[in-house]
This record gives C-alpha cells, sequence and structure tokens, in this order.
C-alpha cells in the first residue's frame, strides 16, 4: 500500500504522447501532464501551433518536443513515435485527443466521402495511435497507460452530428475492447468531455439560437474551459487510476446528467 498524498499523481519519469496537441484540449492535456512530471511528445499537423504548445511547457520548466504527423498517415505516425522514443525514452501514455467534426446537419444530408473522413481521423486514426502505442509497450514487456479523448457524444446521441457521435461511440467500444484484451499491462480508459470552449465549437457558440438551446441542457450553465478537462487526463495517465480501466469518465457539466 503506498503513502497517502498526491505522489500518486506525479508523472515524474514518464514519458507522454499526446495526439492533437496543437490547441484545445489536446494542448491543455499536454501542458498538464507536463506539470505533473511527463516528458511529452506533442502531436498534431501544425508545426507552428505544436511549437507554441512546446515553448508554453518548456517556459513551465518542463520537456516537450513537436512530433508533427497526420494520424491517418501510417508513416507518420510510426516516424513519431520513433522520434518521441529517440528524444525521450520509452512512450509510458498516450493520449489520443487528435479529433474533427466538420458536419453538423441532417444525417440525411451527409455525404460519405465526409462521414468516412471524420471516421478515419476520430476512430481509426486513434486506433492506428493505440496499435503503435501497444506493439511498442508489448516489445519491451512494458506497462503504460492510454486515455482516449471520446466524448458527451460517445455515451449519448447528440442531433445533427451523427458521423461524429459514431465516431465516438466506437471509440468507447474500442477503448472497452482494448482494456480487456491488453489487461493487465496497458490500461485503457476514455475521456468524456461535454461542451468545451475550443475552436472545435466556436461554429455553434456563434449561433446565438443553438447556443441557447445547448447552455439549458448543461446544469453548470455554460462550456468548459480545456483546462478543466485536463486534470481528469492526468488521473487517469497515472497510478492514482491504477485499478481503472475501462472506464468512460465523463466531464461534462451534469450534461449527460440529466
Ligand atoms: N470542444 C469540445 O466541445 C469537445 C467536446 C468533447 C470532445 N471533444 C474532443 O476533444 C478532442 C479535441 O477537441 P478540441 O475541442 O480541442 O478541438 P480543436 O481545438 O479543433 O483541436 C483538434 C486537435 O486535433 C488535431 N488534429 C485534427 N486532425 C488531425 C489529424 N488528422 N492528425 C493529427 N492531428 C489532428 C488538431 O491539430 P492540427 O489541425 O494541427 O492537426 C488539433 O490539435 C477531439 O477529439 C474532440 O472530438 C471536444
Amino acid at each position: 500500500m503506498s503513502e497517502p498524498g498526491l505522489d500518486r499523481f506525479s508523472l515524474d519519469g514518464r514519458v507522454a504522447l499526446v495526439t492533437g496537441a496543437s490547441r484545445g484540449i489536446g494542448e491543455a492535456i499536454a501542458v498538464e501532464l507536463a506539470a505533473a512530471g511527463a516528458s511529452v511528445a506533442a502531436l498534431a499537423r501544425s508545426d507552428d501551433d505544436l511549437d507554441a504548445t512546446v515553448e508554453r511547457i518548456e517556459s513551465a520548466g518542463g520537456e516537450a518536443i513537436a512530433c508533427p504527423a497526420d494520424v491517418t498517415v501510417e508513416e507518420e505516425v510510426r516516424a513519431a513515435f520513433d522520434a518521441a522514443e529517440d528524444a525521450l525514452g520509452p512512450v509510458d501514455v498516450l493520449v489520443n485527443d487528435a479529433g474533427t467534426n466538420p458536419f453538423f446537419g441532417d444525417a440525411r444530408d451527409l455525404d460519405i466521402d465526409t462521414w468516412e473522413h471524420i471516421l478515419s481521423v476520430n476512430l481509426t486514426g486513434a486506433f492506428r495511435c493505440a496499435a503503435a502505442f501497444g506493439r511498442r509497450v508489448g516489445e519491451r514487456d512494458g506497462s503504460g497507460a492510454v486515455v482516449n479523448v471520446a466524448s458527451v457524444g460517445g455515451v449519448v446521441g447528440l442531433p445533427y452530428q451523427t458521423p461524429y457521435v459514431a465516431s465516438k461511440h466506437a471509440m468507447v467500444g474500442m477503448t472497452r475492447t482494448l482494456a480487456v484484451e491488453w489487461a493487465p499491462e496497458i490500461r485503457v480508459n476514455a475521456l468524456a468531455p461535454g461542451y468545451v470552449e475550443t475552436e472545435f465549437t466556436a461554429g455553434v457558440r456563434e449561433n446565438e439560437s443553438i447556443y441557447e438551446d445547448l447552455l439549458r441542457d448543461i446544469p453548470q450553465d455554460r462550456f468548459a474551459d480545456p483546462e478543466e478537462i485536463a486534470g481528469a487526463a492526468v488521473y487517469l495517465a497515472g497510478d492514482a487510476a491504477s485499478y481503472t480501466t475501462g472506464e468512460v469518465h465523463v466531464v461534462d457539466g451534469g450534461y449527460a446528467a440529466h
């Protein structure tokens, strides 16, 4: 049994690869993991924004590198893991945050290319990274943790977001299955944010009637700041969650509670 205290939340000596780390929730998670002691490999497509995340972490005294990559491209993901391991050492924690949601409308108006694009980033991209991580942990007989950033749309339906919600429900299914398959060496959990103030939700926040409708369904009566999601990722990544796997951790201001 360990001593009571905050040590179990520490990520000192761990290496975390965070996808979607160039802005929004992924950036907040990267910064918070680094503040908890992890060395962070920050992955996304935009070099400049990734450099800004790395600078934020370094200026707070942390360690980070930028690993520019597209999660839909196998070779780029492999190269990003290689770069992370060369610079920081074996990756102990994977946070699958990269995501997209370019469609908001009646499912009958959705074209299949858009459906496939959303699934390829949100679901297949996350699986590609999880599989790369799982293989590497297995090859070194190690252990680790995966945190899949799903959504409250991974546990309830959200009108007008069919492909997004399908991708996030599938991510939850993937999370539960990998948790069972890879136990006890690798814990796999999902984090399910509600509505968060990022570029992702700029469109709905700018539409007054949609925004007001959404707020009525959020007991906390506001969207979250990305930082309010990041603490849960630190918990799920570290030893404080050593007996937690296959779980969906909802952080939604009460949205799904009623
Ligand atoms: N905002 C919300 O209300 C909310 C709620 C629940 C769940 N989520 C989930 O949280 C995650 C982050 O959302 P956010 O609000 O922070 O969105 P965001 O501000 O749009 O950030 C999305 C991140 O994903 C990266 N990304 C997108 N496509 C990528 C690709 N093909 N390869 C690599 N990186 C890619 C983006 O970087 P580049 O463009 O530089 O590649 C960016 O870093 C998503 O999975 C989203 O579904 C968001």
